[in-house]
């Protein structure tokens, strides 16, 4: 299984940053070959940040898309234009879309599938509040969520979704989940993954958000079932970012199974 490390910028970057950031983790990211490096920039940068990546194995994604392909729907952003623009990942469920903007697992659903006929890969983003956690409930809330999220995507399909697990009370907060809770809480959607898609659900790549920074992402990354990560604010400097996605792996975690580099 190839690992993904997303830099989600949000609506923090002028134009003018997000392209010299971009140009920086272009030309000091070591060569990964063995990994996926995405941005997700603004809207309107996804051009220009796609020039500055140019030559560059850094991927582009894009935050958001909406669930129809083509229309009259003012202010949204189809899944075309999204890989017109270049991208080839594109967030969908977003917490901040979700507790923000009022989405439901069923505009995620339509969004995920949208992004599929498009031919973009969707980062589909769960997980619980804190209250929901406190309460014990936390597994029963993502597996939920998750089922309803993925509802109507094809097993054949299985293979090009990316879960995005975010539990709401660690974005942005400096309070990540320890290594093993992150760790549990995979294995626990990996189970629901395998309710969905069967034995495909080994090949979907469950990345971990929510407060990564350089100093636990090692860690992270060493759990059985974290195949990568989504992280914000310290993706918004090029050498923390960098840092990042250049996570180093304890040594017992190389038995992990899983198939090659997806093109
Ligand atoms: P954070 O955000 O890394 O700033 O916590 C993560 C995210 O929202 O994807």
């Amino acid at each position: 299984m190839t690992p993904l490390v997303v830099g989600n910028w949000k609506m923090q970057m002028p134009n003018l940053s997000a392209v010299t950031t971009a140009r920086r983790i272009a030309q000091t990211l070591p060569p990964l070959p063995d990994r996926e490096v995405a941005v997700a920039p603004p809207f309107t940068s996804l051009g220009p940040v796609a020039q500055a990546l140019e030559g560059s194995p850094v991927l582009l994604a894009g935050q958001d898309l909406f669930w129809e392909d083509e229309g009259p729907y003012t202010g949204e952003i189809s899944g075309a234009m999204l890989r017109e623009a270049g991208a080839r990942y594109v967030l969908v469920g977003h917490s901040e879309r979700r507790h923000v903007l009022g989405e439901t697992d069923q505009m995620v659903s339509l969004k995920a599938q949208a992004a599929l006929r498009a031919s973009l890969r969707p980062i589909v983003c769960v997980g619980e509040r804190q209250d929901e956690r406190v309460a014990g409930r936390h597994e029963a809330i993502v597996g939920e969520m998750l089922l309803r999220s993925l509802a109507g995507v094809a097993v054949e399909a299985a293979s090009d979704i990316v879960v995005g697990y975010e539990p709401v009370w660690a974005i942005g907060t400096g309070f990540a989940a320890t290594g093993a809770d992150a760790a549990e809480m995979h294995a626990c959607i990996r189970d629901r993954l395998r309710t969905l898609f069967g034995a495909k659900a080994a090949d979907i790549r469950i990345l971990y958000g929510g407060s990564v920074t350089e100093q636990n992402i090692d860690d992270l990354m060493s759990r059985h079932d974290i195949d990568g990560a989504l992280v914000g604010g310290a993706s918004l400097q090029a050498p923390s970012f960098v840092r990042i996605a250049s996570f180093q792996r304890s040594p017992s975690s190389t038995s992990r199974g899983g198939g090659g580099v997806r093109g």
